[in-house]
């Protein structure tokens, strides 16, 4: 299994939506996929429709991450098929005090594993694992980055500039140098790009040198379908097929190597016919 941690600080950049779509493609080429859900928004875990709010005995990841509970017990198997979701369920009675609790343990550096050492126990069971991550950032950093394989960092070009990224940059290299010097840097996804612009005038738009180098080809052009499908909390993929959206984030699965050119040229022209991404039909949900 290899770990790719969706990771900015800022907030509303498209790190559920990277997460989600991006995780979908290698889904849809037969692959099987982990969605890890690190933010009590559980915005991942409400569009794989794996929140379970009524049940106080569901597990989640906090419960993996703090109460030593079996990752295991936590997975939701989705309607979706080869997506499982480990849920963050926000089932926290007392907030004020579990967070604490949780902040105190997240800080020892001999906790700093232990959603590495809970993924090593499924790592036989998955092609990839995909973690959204909080915007606040904090303590979890290092827990999610030292779980990881590689980071990915998703920026919003039409209302933000390249500040937050030296934050990401300054995370990476902290965790490289101390619990994960194996973590792998695989650039910066530029999203919400207008299709009318290249990538040229997007960095004149004042992006700068250091996305020049971190910039990856493919660019995420803004779709409207996106914004509605995440408002669905729907994945774009079951929302809306032969959209730009869906052909970008094949795209980029490509770029990162995480589908063969064979897939994704049948992803790109087949997969509306070939590949039903729910098990269950709309109307089936519970
Ligand atoms: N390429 C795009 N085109 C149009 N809208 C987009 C695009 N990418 C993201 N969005 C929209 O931007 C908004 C923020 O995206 P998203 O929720 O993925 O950000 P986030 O980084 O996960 O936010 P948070 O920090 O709150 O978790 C959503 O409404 C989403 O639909
Ligand atoms: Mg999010």
């Amino acid at each position: 299994m290899k770990t790719y941690c969706i990771s900015n600080r800022k907030g509303g950049v498209g790190k559920t939506t990277t997460t989600v779509n991006l995780g979908t493609v290698p889904a849809l080429a037969g692959k099987k996929v982990l969605i890890i859900d690190m933010d009590p928004q559980g915005n991942a875990t409400q569009t794989f429709r794996c929140n379970n709010y009524e049940d106080e005995n569901q597990a989640d990841i906090n419960d993996v991450l703090f109460n030593g509970v079996d990752i295991h017990k936590a997975i939701v198997h989705s309607e979706f098929y080869g997506i499982d979701v480990l849920p963050n369920n926000k089932k926290v009675r007392n907030p004020g005090e579990y967070f604490n609790d949780l902040y105190e343990k997240s800080e020892r550096d001999s906790h700093k594993i232990v959603l590495r050492d809970a993924l090593h126990a499924v790592a036989d069971e998955y092609d990839y694992a995909f973690i959204d991550t909080n915007p606040s950032g904090g303590t979890m950093v290092d827990i999610q980055l030292t779980a990881s394989d590689y980071v990915l960092i998703p920026v919003d070009v039409s209302g933000y500039s390249s500040d937050g990224i030296s934050d990401e940059l300054e995370d990476f290299y902290n965790v490289q140098d101390t619990f994960n010097p194996n973590l792998e840097l695989k650039g910066v996804v530029l999203g919400d790009v207008n299709p009318r612009t290249n990538l040229t005038a997007t960095r004149q738009q004042g992006y700068g040198k250091l996305l020049d180098n971190l910039a990856l080809k493919t660019m995420i052009r803004h779709d409207g379908n996106l914004q509605t499908s995440s408002s669905l909390y729907e994945p774009l993929f079951s929302y809306k097929k032969k959209v730009n959206g869906c052909s970008d984030y094949i795209n980029l699965a490509y770029e990162l190597g995480i589908i063969n050119y064979e897939e994704c040229e049948l992803l790109k022209k087949e997969y509306v016919k070939t590949v039903n991404l729910r098990k269950v039909s709309k109307k089936g949900r519970r």
